[in-house]
């Protein structure tokens, strides 16, 4: 049986890297026989960031809206928030007690952290918590406690995967065969979706485009995607280019073919750009109404999870009773 899984941390609004390295992929993915799909709100990680209830509270909405706007069908996933479930905090603690500190030294998201800690001559680990330096131990808590094997994601959280499989792998080795190793899932063709500014679209570079932002402030933010000074009529590099590559995550590859015979053939970049809006907008268009009716009922999304939370624990809970019980815990349940 093959079990997908994948997340996306509640710290603001979702864009348009989300759903193209993950929202997009993993719901084409439910859509296949024989797939269970386990796909959840990391409201827990969302904390390592944001220190702002209200924000985060938003941020929930927000994402629960996009998944189910986007075509999830609550009733043949799991769907679900990651704090509604307290086997994952329980789960991750008896990882951490397998997990290499060693290996978390070399975590992409804290050696960042303590790189620009040296670089602006301050402690190593000055203002980082032990959150930050955890985020990959209870994100393999995510993917374990449900045995997923197929997780997609950008290129930015292959790590964090590959360190899942390292904790569950020594897990198993010590305490007998509980977990199946997850694997990566990567849609090459927006394996890194670029920002408005060229670097990877980020919350925390400011360089987003929001998922469900209206036409207009769509349009104004693809107008202002980085490109060079070639005028009209020079032929222009598709290698490199933002707006090629956000253009390329939406097309066939028909379109974009005949998109890189344009740019060699000199288009202009405003209307290359007003192409990648109407091509984006294609396809957001009937989810933003979706979207927004849906954001209108706080409500119903709250019991859709509520529902997703108790179908995820019917599989959580009995895990982590074997789980107690394999290394040396009394029976809780
Ligand atoms: P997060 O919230 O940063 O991103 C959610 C998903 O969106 C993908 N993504 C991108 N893909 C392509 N191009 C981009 N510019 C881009 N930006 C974001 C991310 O790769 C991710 O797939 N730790 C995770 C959330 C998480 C998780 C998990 C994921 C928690 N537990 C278990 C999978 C399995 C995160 O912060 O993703």
């Amino acid at each position: 049986q093959q079990r997908v899984l994948t997340g996306i941390t509640t710290s603001g609004t979702p864009h348009l890297g989300n759903y193209a390295g993950a929202i997009r992929p993993a719901i084409a993915a439910s859509h296949q026989a024989g797939v269970e799909s386990f796909y959840f709100l990391a409201d827990y990680h969302a904390l390592i960031k944001v220190q702002d209830p209200a924000r985060v509270q938003r941020s929930t909405l927000e994402i629960a809206a996009s998944w189910l706007a986007c075509g999830l069908d609550p009733d043949k996933v799991w769907f679900y928030r990651q704090s509604d479930i307290p086997e994952i905090p329980e789960l991750t603690w008896l990882l951490t007690c397998v997990a290499g500190k060693g290996l978390l030294n070399r975590a992409h998201a804290y050696k960042a952290a303590v790189d620009k800690n040296t670089l602006d001559g301050e402690d190593a680990d000055a203002g980082i918590t032990a959150g930050l330096f955890m985020y990959p131990v209870l994100m393999a808590a995510d993917i374990l406690v449900f045995n997923a094997n197929k997780v997609p994601v950008g290129r930015d959280q292959v790590q964090h995967i590959e360190m899942a499989r390292d904790f569950g792998a020594r897990f198993n080795h010590l305490y007998g065969e509980h977990f199946r190793l997850p694997e990566a899932v990567i849609d090459e063709s927006v394996a890194t979706l670029p920002g408005l500014d060229g670097r990877k679209m980020s919350k925390s570079y400011d360089n987003t485009i929001p998922l469900f932002a209206s036409p207009a402030e769509m349009k104004k933010l693809i107008l202002g995607i980085k490109t060079d000074s070639r005028a009209p009529g020079e032929p222009k590099e598709t290698e490199g280019s933002a707006l090629f590559q956000l253009y390329q995550a939406f097309a066939t590859p028909q379109e974009s073919q005949a998109m890189a015979e344009a740019f060699a053939s000199g288009i202009a970049w405003g209307e290359a750009k007003q192409a990648l809006f109407e091509r984006i907008d294609r396809d957001i268009a009937p989810m933003r109404e979706k979207y927004e009716h849906l954001m209108a009922r706080p409500g119903d999304i709250e019991d859709i999870l509520q529902a997703g939370a108790k179908k995820a624990r019917a599989i959580a809970t009995p895990l982590l009773t074997r789980l107690r019980h394999a290394v040396g815990l009394r029976d809780l349940r």
